[in-house]
């Protein structure tokens, strides 16, 4: 095995470093104060070619490897969690993956290089106040009409609802015996009978936007409709194993920043008159940290490898997913939470990161399918 990065992977990592040192790092706190959705960030991350990532060349995307793209991630996500979670987590990658591997050739024509181009933000909706985890409970219907479908339903806490030019929308279409058949649409904003609902109030990831969507008789050509009636199911499962290794790179990206600023803040502290880092309590704490954090990153870098192989070739991965989407935010969690007692009282304040860090780091234990949700998925691949 060889676990070395090649030269474009390294200039990959480093530009999107600088990136985030520059372009971000500056205005998170900002952001985060006060809850702005940060579209001039987005703009620039469209202009360097770090947006819209899971797109492959041909459809106007940068083409590049998903680990390059979970590298590039992780480092946004030092920058900003919450902004990173608004370009790739939901915005164009989570969102484009049911088009992407389950849309016919005409449909990624007509959709994929318009979004590429102008950095169009699409949402993934499929979430209900009904159907967190339990998919098969989703109640929004498509009813035929035609050649159209006729949608009806609310979805809620979708990323980017607010702002997104495309929805990518689950909704049963149900035949004439009443059987529900889970199916995926790709809807334009500027059909009628969108309307955009209320917008969460969040503990972290403040700056990225998270609301309701309702469709009120949404009528959608059948053209729309991503592979067959029924696939619905089949094709959120297998985008969400391949968003999964995202989650865990944007959980990389926050525990690094968190630990980083632990380190620095250990060195400076003063107490009994010698920096805190010179006592064994806190130095076991960095240290335990530092290796959970390396071993998260070997997970999430080696789901991120076989993403690509599941593409390209269809060999199941859903298990090393859930692995990286797993341990990757239960250490992001554990990380910001030790960092923030490092801190002692000054980690609590909002003078400092790491309170940011621990807000953010929570959510990455829940979406995407919580970690109850990944250790059943493990747990049934270890009984199989
Ligand atoms: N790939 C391909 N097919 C799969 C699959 C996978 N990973 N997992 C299951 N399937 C198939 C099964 O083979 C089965 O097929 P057959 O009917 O042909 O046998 C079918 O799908 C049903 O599978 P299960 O019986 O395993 O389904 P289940 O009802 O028991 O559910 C579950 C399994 C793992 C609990 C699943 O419901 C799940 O993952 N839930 C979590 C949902 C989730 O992640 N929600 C997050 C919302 S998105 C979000 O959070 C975005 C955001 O905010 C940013």
């Amino acid at each position: 095995m060889i676990f070395e990065l090649n030269e474009e992977q390294i200039a990959i990592q480093k530009m999107a470093r600088d990136f985030a040192e520059k372009e971000i790092m500056p205005y998170a706190r900002d952001l985060d104060e006060k809850e702005e959705f940060p579209w001039e960030i987005l703009r620039k991350l469209h202009s360097v070619g770090l947006h819209d990532l899971a797109v492959p060349e041909e459809y106007g995307g940068p083409g590049i490897d998903s680990l390059s793209y979970s590298l590039i991630i992780e480092q946004i996500a030092r920058g900003c969690a919450g902004v990173t979670v608004t370009s790739s987590a939901n915005g164009n990658s989570l969102a484009l993956y049911p088009l992407l591997i389950g849309g016919n050739e005409e449909q990624k024509q007509r959709f994929l290089p318009t979004i590429c181009e102008k950095g169009d933000l699409v949402s993934f909706s499929l979430t209900e106040p009904n159907a967190g985890s339990d998919i098969s409970s989703i109640a929004t219907t498509a009813r035929k009409d035609g050649n159209d479908y006729i949608i009806n339903g609310t979805k809620c806490f979708i990323t980017n609802a607010s702002y997104s030019k495309y929805h990518t929308v689950f909704a049963n279409v149900i035949d004439g015996s009443g059987t529900k058949k889970l199916s995926v649409f790709m809807l334009e904003d500027s059909m009628p009978g969108i309307i955009k609902g209320k917008k969460e109030k969040k503990l972290g990831l403040r700056c990225s936007d998270t609301a309701e969507l309702i469709f009120e008789d949404v009528r959608v050509p059948k053209d729309n409709l991503i592979g067959k009636e029924g696939d619905g199911f089949k094709l959120a499962m297998k985008t969400l194993d391949m968003a999964r290794p995202s989650v865990g790179a944007i959980s990389l990206g926050i525990a690094q920043a968190a630990f980083e600023a632990a380190v620095e803040y250990s060195k400076g502290r003063i107490q009994f008159g010698k920096p805190i880092s010179h006592n064994q309590g806190i130095q076991f704490m960095l240290a335990d940290m530092a290796t959970k954090i390396e071993a998260a990153r070997l997970l999430v870098y080696q789901a991120s490898w076989l993403k690509d192989k599941f593409y390209k070739e269809g060999v199941p991965f859903t298990e090393k997913a859930a692995f990286a989407k797993v341990y990757a935010s239960d250490v992001a969690m554990q990380v910001t939470t030790d960092a923030v007692q490092i801190f002692g009282g000054y980690g609590y304040s909002r003078e400092y990161m790491v309170e940011k860090y621990m807000r953010d780091a929570k959510i990455m234990q829940i979406f995407e399918g919580t970690n109850q949700i990944q250790r059943i998925v493990i747990a049934r691949q270890v009984l199989a």
